[in-house]
């Protein structure tokens, strides 16, 4: 059995580093997206997915580790002649296609590699190497690039990977030219003397891929607008005796749970009119929400270090025959108007309450970078609780 490519047969080498690319690259991509629809609710689950996320990672490395292989094996080979060099358009497509999965076999590790070097912690490659590179610094927004590359090359690899098969087939089933037996056993098979190589295809594929990673380079995730100062919280005639602020936000399917300590309330209100105003002061960096408290206060999600409070100025007015809340809620930089509709029951001087509210985070630009629900859902529930007594 040759080693080695001839001009009409591909040389077991080159067989079985295309073979092994394929399983390696399919695996990877198989368990990418069986791990993203798992539930993250419990310890075991997150156990679980973390668990599979170092095997995805480590795949991923063997395929870079393989494709690197089989691209200096490549270099130093002669390349098989397309069986039908005067179908002009077909050979370019699949000259191309090839060129474009080559690309994907390193974009895609590196990647995957760059993103996980510029986060903390999170499922490790399963090796003794360590986890960081160098010179790729601990970066949530680069971290979020690198991401952004990652989930857009995907598509890139299933187009050419399914116009790839898609070609295959035709050779096997409509030409019937034996194409694919000279990937699978070796066969040599000759159209005569290769033409001269062009060099379109490959700069088709380069145009390509330079193209789809520009993108997440060029557009960093979006300013928001400065928001209005807070004022001050005084005044009202009730004063807050207990509260509960109680998020729930859903990441990866699951439920999780979070609450808000420190803020405070001044209310007016005038219990015969059934009107007032309120303003609510909410220090985010008293924000707690399971094991993914720092995540959520970091600058992809609240930013607290840049938007330190949010605040909610509102008029309390029946609507729909229900007491409601409605105003400005400022955060994140934003303002966006919103309506709290909620209960209330006031024995004497003792006053409770409870409403809750549900908020889309992209009204706010929170997690801009987390474009659509895998991961993090876009609405976010409030759930308010008080008890306040007359001043
Ligand atoms: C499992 C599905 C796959 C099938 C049926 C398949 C089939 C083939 C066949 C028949 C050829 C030979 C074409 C010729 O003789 O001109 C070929 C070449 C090639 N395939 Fe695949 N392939 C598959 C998966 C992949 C994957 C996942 C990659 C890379 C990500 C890939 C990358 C390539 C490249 C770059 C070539 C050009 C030859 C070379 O430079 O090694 N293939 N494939
Ligand atoms: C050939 C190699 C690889 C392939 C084909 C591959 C493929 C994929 C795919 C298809 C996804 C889902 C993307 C989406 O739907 O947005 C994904 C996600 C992911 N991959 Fe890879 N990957 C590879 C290598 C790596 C490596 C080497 C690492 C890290 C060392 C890595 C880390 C990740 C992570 C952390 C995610 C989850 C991204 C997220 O949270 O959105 N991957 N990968």
């Amino acid at each position: 059995m040759p080693l080695a490519n001839t001009t009409a047969s591909y040389g077991s080498v080159a067989r079985a580093l295309h073979w092994l690319t394929a399983l390696l690259i399919l695996a990877a991509v198989a368990l990418a997206l069986y791990m993203q629809g798992l539930p993250q609710g419990t310890d075991a689950e997150v156990a679980r997915v973390s668990a599979l996320y170092s095997v995805h990672k480590t795949i991923g490395l063997a395929a870079f580790a393989t494709a690197i292989v089989r691209i200096l094996w490549a270099l130093i080979q002669p390349k098989p002649a397309a069986l039908h060099p005067e179908r002009r358009a077909e050979t370019f497509a699949a000259e191309a296609v090839h060129w474009s999965l080559y690309a994907a076999m390193v974009v895609m590790p590196v990647s995957g590699w760059l993103f996980h070097a510029a986060t903390d912690g999170f499922a490790p490659i399963l090796w003794p190497f360590g986890q960081s590179l160098p010179f790729v610094p601990k970066s949530p927004a680069l971290a979020m690039t690198f991401r952004a590359i990652h989930g857009l090359s995907a598509k890139l690899l299933y187009a050419s990977f399914a116009l790839h098969v898609l070609g295959a087939l035709k050779h096997g089933l409509i030409d019937r030219d034996g194409t694919m037996g000279r990937m699978i056993s070796g066969r040599a098979l000759s159209a005569g003397p290769r033409p001269s190589p062009s060099r379109w295809p490959a700069l088709a594929a380069l145009v390509l891929w330079a193209a789809l990673v520009s993108v997440p380079v060029a557009l960093p995730p979006p300013a928001a607008r400065p928001a209005a100062p807070a004022p001050a919280a005084a005044g009202g005639n009730w004063t807050v005796s207990q509260g509960t602020l109680a998020i729930t936000v859903r990441q990866s399917q699951a439920a999780i749970p979070g609450s808000i300590t420190g803020w405070s309330a001044a209310i007016a209100y005038d219990d015969q009119a059934r009107t007032g105003t309120v303003l609510v002061t909410i220090p985010l960096a008293r924000l707690t929400i399971g094991s993914v408290t720092p995540q959520a206060l970091g600058p992809e999600f609240l930013d607290a270090a840049r938007f330190p409070t949010a605040t909610f100025r509102a008029t309390i007015a029946e609507a729909g025959g229900r007491l409601t809340a409605t105003g400005p809620l400022s955060l994140h930089g934003r303002e966006v108007p919103v309506s709290l509709p909620f209960t209330l029951d006031i024995r004497g001087d003792h006053a409770t309450m409870s409403g809750q509210l549900t908020l889309d985070r992209r009204d706010f630009g929170i997690g801009a970078n987390f474009r659509d629900e895998t991961t993090v859902a876009f609405p976010v529930t409030i759930d308010v609780t008080l008890m306040a007594v007359r001043k």
